[in-house]
């Protein structure tokens, strides 16, 4: 049995993630549920319960993580982060949480010596522009952006970390997850969010990427289900580096609009207007054909088809 901390736990994954941890809780599958998050905002299901620590405040800080990590966790779903609007708006910033935050996270977890399971959220950002023409397990990375060069370096540490005992570390690398609230400090490919939930909700939406502009898509349910089966995998099975693409649904923004108009109706398609940003396009809507064996093998799924996607999207 098993004592699970969960960081970022009031993020739009981490609500999720504590909702179905505190699930497991109730079902007497696990031991303790501690949430940290610089602060709770939304009403969770979550913090409803009694026997679910939630501690407020900064990864950064060392008595906020101290608290968090006593006792010492047997799991670990690290979701703390800064987005990639906010990395490449504000470079300190993003080092701070997104690497020195994990860090003092990983050296906590090393000098209390339980050698926790440690799932990180990666980012398929680790793959830079020009992106090839096609993504599989052994495709290089080269981060173009801030936000995935943070998230290469957690990766590199996560997989040492691990080879020296320390850590059990796991870094599946997340597409883009939908569909998010809009926010105006989201990630800068939240537009794929918005593409589904705008036109969706009856709103006009101006798209900043082309009709064929391809994207790698998984629905929150989805990426909750493989963020858990990351922690469940046995170490053995997993890559020596520690970190690996997640299966992903590929579509095209076309393609998007046209399943959103089998639901709501043909009008839907009226609403999207299309202005493609050139830099948006290349890092963020050129996703090439994607092959996951390695995940697939492991048990790690997307959401099947994109109406099934579509349909998770808007109920979560
Ligand atoms: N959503 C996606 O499509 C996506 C894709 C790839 C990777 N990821 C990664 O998954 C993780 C979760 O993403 P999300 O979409 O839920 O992001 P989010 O921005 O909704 O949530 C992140 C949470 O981290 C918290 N946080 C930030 N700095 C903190 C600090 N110093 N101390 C404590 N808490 C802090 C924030 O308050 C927030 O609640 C992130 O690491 C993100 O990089 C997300």
């Amino acid at each position: 049995m098993t004592g699970v901390l969960v960081t970022g736990a009031d993020g739009y994954i981490g609500r999720a993630v504590a909702a179905r941890l505190t699930a497991r809780l109730q079902a007497g599958e696990i031991d303790s549920l501690t949430l940290l998050d610089q602060r709770f905002g939304i009403q969770n299901d979550a913090f409803a319960d009694g026997r679910v620590r939630c501690i407020s405040g900064d990864l950064g800080d060392p008595c906020v993580l101290a608290q968090a990590t006593e006792p010492a966790p047997e799991v670990v779903f690290h979701l703390a982060g800064i987005t990639s609007r906010q990395a490449e708006e504000d470079f300190a910033l993003g080092l701070r949480v997104n690497v020195v935050g994990t860090i003092g996270l990983f050296e906590r977890l090393r000098v209390l010596g339980r050698r926790p399971i440690v799932v990180c959220a990666s980012s398929i950002g680790v793959y830079g522009t020009p992106l090839p023409e096609v993504i599989d397990d052994l495709t290089p990375v080269n981060p173009t952006l801030s936000y995935g060069a943070e998230k290469r370096m957690i990766e590199i540490l996560l997989a040492d970390y691990s080879r020296r005992g320390w850590i059990d570390g796991r870094a599946p690398r997340l597409p883009s997850v939908v569909a998010r609230p809009a926010a105006a400090d989201g990630a800068l490919s939240a537009f794929a969010s918005d593409l589904i939930r705008e036109p969706a909700q009856g709103r006009r939406y101006a798209c900043p990427i082309g009709p064929e502009g391809s994207l790698w898509l998984l629905s929150l349910p989805a990426c909750v289900h493989n963020l858990l089966h990351a922690a469940d995998v046995a170490a053995d099975r997993l890559p020596a580096g520690r970190a690996w693409n997640l299966p992903a649904l590929r579509a095209t923004a076309r393609q998007i609009v046209q399943s959103l108009c089998k639901r709501f109706g043909p009008s839907l398609a009226d609403r999207v207007e299309y202005r493609p940003v050139p830099s948006l396009q290349a890092q963020f809507a050129s996703w090439p054909a994607l092959s996951t064996g390695l995940a697939d093998s492991l048990g790690f799924r997307h959401d099947g088809d994109l109406a099934t996607l579509i349909a998770q999207a808007l109920r979560h």
